[in-house]
């Protein structure tokens, strides 16, 4: 069993999305326990250079780059798993964290809203595990590394069971990711390759900060959260971290959630 704090030690995971938000709190925690991370990034570059320096101050042991890649487009996602092949040798842990959301009632919904979401939230998922599995199959186990020969993380949400009306593309793309995730883990499994999901609730990012950053709408968010408070990224991060050491072997094909009990339904409490 691995130390704690060492539980990622000489292995390299590939984060995308990790300029900001829950993709910077996933990074630094894995770093923290040993990984080398690649910080892929969109468009915001300076974003993933004050994580690379944050990482690289707070985590000693941690080789840092970073990278700029489109998920939603193969040649890019192929350059970026060579990118951190040539820099650490190969890749143990892949983090599909990426995801935009373009929300608009469905009657008025564009074309182009649905398929930029589909785009980076669901066939960026499916390029990412696709590159992942070659190398998980290419390495096997490696004992010393690790009981498995890799581990995908896909980011989900709670709207791959809650349908999100007004954000259909984006609850279409996370209900996707189920079927996506248990089909790596029927079929690869037997390689000893882990896939699983996390399915987030209202974290505390960019994406909706419209909502948390109103009184009014930040009370209505609040009525739809058991544990009453909103995740903060960190609150990802360290499940993140778990899921991918051997600590989580025996999880395999599964959805974790982290939402504060929002799968709970609360409103139902003293209706229905
Ligand atoms: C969305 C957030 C939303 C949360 C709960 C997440 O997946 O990105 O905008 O607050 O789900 O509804």
């Amino acid at each position: 069993m691995q130390k704690p704090n060492e539980r990622l030690t000489n292995q390299t995971s590939i984060v995308t999305g990790a300029s900001s938000g829950i993709g910077t709190a996933v990074a630094k925690a894995l770093a923290r326990e040993g990984s080398n991370v690649i910080i892929n990034y969109h468009n915001n570059k300076i974003g993933a250079e004050e994580v690379a320096h944050a990482i690289t101050q707070d985590s000693k042991n941690a080789g840092v780059r970073i990278k700029q890649a489109d998920v939603s487009d193969e040649a890019s996602v192929k350059e970026l798993f060579k990118f951190g092949k040539t820099e650490f040798g190969t890749i143990d842990i892949c983090v599909s964290n990426s995801g935009i959301q373009k929300d608009a009632p469905l009657h008025d919904m564009t074309i182009s809203q649905w398929n930029q979401v589909i785009g980076v939230n669901l066939t960026g998922q499916f390029l990412c595990a696709r590159e992942a599995l070659k190398e998980f199959m290419a390495n096997g186990v490696q004992e010393k590394i690790s009981s498995s020969a890799g581990k995908i993380i896909h980011m989900s949400s709670v709207h791959e069971v809650i349908p999100w009306s007004n954000h259909a593309n984006y609850a279409a793309a996370k209900g996707g990711i189920v079927m996506l995730m248990q089909s790596i883990c029927q079929g690869y499994a037997k390689y000893k390759i882990r896939c699983n999901s996390i399915a987030p609730g209202a974290t505390k990012t960019a994406i909706n900060k419209d909502v948390w950053n109103n009184e009014q709408s930040y009370n209505d968010l609040l009525r739809l959260i058991p544990y009453n408070r909103m995740a903060e990224p960190e609150d990802i991060g360290a499940v993140a971290s778990w899921l991918a050491s051997d600590e989580s072997e025996y999880i395999n094909g599964t959805t974790i959630f982290v939402d504060g009990g929002m799968t709970c339904y609360p409103g139902f409490t003293t209706n229905g």
